[in-house]
């Protein structure tokens, strides 16, 4: 017989950011994405309150979508998710096109499976954190669960049922990640993007079409470790993505400043409209970082590829405080 947590009981997990190194936005359209767990993320820790203490919905504090995606997880594991309080500690921006939401909802779904005694096999728990993250996004081609839930480098194709597969590295990579500040979502540019291709299908499908050459042009230099051919793959693709509309000055501002001090190649990274750009300086993050605060934005070196990344991810604790 399973044992129902007892109040006060409290669980917690990491969950890895993400980045997408290249294939954002002509992903949703069935091309090919190279996406990569980040080593930050964030920690999810989910406590059980006695039923005494059950929020009513309108004093939880807890917004709309917030409150819908925890009583929508709790119910899997068979909780009430009006007694799940949620705290969540992350090192990485929230909201900046980093994957936090993705990570919310991956480290959601194994503190609530290691809360309730019965963690979900990875493809289950992926695939309610997939829901978790359309939540906040809309409809989306799971790219972003895929890579926090994979806690490594992953290939990554949707035709009808996502394929997604590890990539080994010839060796770690060393990004800079920079944070643009301007406030973003992901439905917006993927939005814009589609009402682009229903204008001129021709031309957007062939671009489309392009840039999953460029993607697997980009695959083959990672995976013999040609950085400076996988940094001029980047800079083509970050051509692409302001050819679709969706870089931003700002973001094209810190593309150029990484590209001046040292950075192989350098591209927005997931949705745009804002949020973040990252940038392959193999031997230079140190520049790349200082050249990018210099110019007024937040920005952290990171490295992708590494096996402790994945170790980390499977890591759900629980205590009991009752
Ligand atoms: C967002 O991180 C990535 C996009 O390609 C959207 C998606 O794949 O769902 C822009």
């Amino acid at each position: 017989m399973r044992r129902l947590p007892v109040h006060g009981a409290t669980a917690s997990a990491f969950a890895p950011a993400k980045v997408i190194l290249l294939g954002e936005h002509t992903v949703v359209y069935g091309e090919p994405a190279v996406a990569a767990a980040l080593d930050r993320g964030l920690r999810v820790t989910v406590t059980l309150a006695a039923a005494a203490e059950r929020e009513p919905r309108e004093q939880s504090g807890r917004d709309e979508r917030e409150r819908a995606v925890v009583e929508l997880a709790a119910a899997r594991f068979g909780l009430d998710g009006a007694r799940v309080r949620v705290e969540v500690q992350s090192d990485v921006p929230m909201g900046a096109g980093l994957g936090s939401s993705a990570a919310l909802g991956v480290g959601l779904v194994r503190a609530l499976g290691a809360l309730a005694r019965r963690p979900l096999a990875a493809a289950q728990a992926a695939a309610l954190a997939a829901e978790i993250d359309c939540v906040f996004h809309g409809q989306a081609s799971g790219v972003d669960v895929a890579a926090v839930a994979s806690g490594g480098v992953i290939w990554f194709e949707r035709f009808g049922e996502p394929q997604c597969a590890p990539i080994a590295l010839a060796q770690p990579l060393e990004l800079v990640v920079g944070s643009s500040g301007e406030p973003r979502s992901t439905a917006g540019p993927v939005a814009r993007l589609r009402a682009r291709r229903e204008a001129q299908p021709r031309i957007y499908d062939a671009t489309f079409r392009l840039a999953g050459e460029l993607v697997r042009a980009g695959r083959d230099a990672l995976v013999r470790g040609d950085a400076e051919a996988l940094g001029a793959t980047m800079d083509a693709l970050q051509g692409v993505l302001n050819g679709f509309g969706v870089s931003t000055p700002t973001l094209e501002r810190m593309i150029h400043a990484a590209r001046s001090a040292g950075a192989l190649g350098a591209k927005l990274t997931g949705a745009g409209g804002g949020g973040a750009m990252i940038a392959l300086a193999p031997g230079r993050t140190a520049e790349v970082a200082a050249a990018l605060r210099a110019e007024g934005f937040d920005a952290f070196a990171a490295t992708i590829g590494r096996a402790a990344a994945a170790e980390e991810v499977d890591h759900a604790r629980i205590e009991r405080r009752a």
